[in-house]
């Protein structure tokens, strides 16, 4: 079955980015090991970031047009677009929202989060792997 990986803003440049809080993987390992744990789930994981929110709503329309289940670390954008919380919201399959980092034990302003009330459920903390235990709750909800 065919998932759709979203990534949002400054996630292509986690080799740069704070490795305290990200870790050292970069977003090519990161993809890999999603593609990875992915086929053996028996998911082809479509996997693309973007550091643009309209990009961002068009992939969600495309995911809701064709009924594919998205797995979005929407990154800044977690904490303020409607935009992508309407669009989300349209999606006839599953939604899991993921985060690298734990939101709710960092700055206030990411302690809000305006997509997880349109998402099945959320992972956030366990750096890569919040990915691939997405991917095993997504196969879970799947099997339902
Ligand atoms: C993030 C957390 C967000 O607050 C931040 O803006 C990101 C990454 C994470 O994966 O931990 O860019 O979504």
């Amino acid at each position: 079955m065919k998932i759709m990986v979203l990534n949002g803003p400054n996630l292509g440049r986690l080799d740069i980015r704070d490795s305290s809080i990200y870790g050292k993987m970069d977003f090519a390992q990161l993809s890999a090991m999603i593609t990875t744990e992915g086929q053996r789930l028996g998911f082809v994981t479509d996997i693309r970031q973007t550091n643009s929110e309209s990009e961002m709503i068009e992939w969600l329309h495309e995911a809701a047009d064709s009924a594919v289940p998205v797995i979005i670390n929407p990154a800044a954008f977690t904490h303020y677009s409607y935009a992508i919380r309407d669009a989300a919201d349209m999606l006839k399959a599953p939604l899991i929202e993921v985060h690298l980092s734990n939101t709710m034990a960092r700055e206030e302003f990411r302690h809000t989060s305006v997509i997880s009330g349109v998402a099945s459920g959320t992972i956030a903390g366990f750096g890569p792997a919040s990915y691939t235990l997405a991917l095993s709750a997504l196969s879970g909800l799947l099997k339902k």
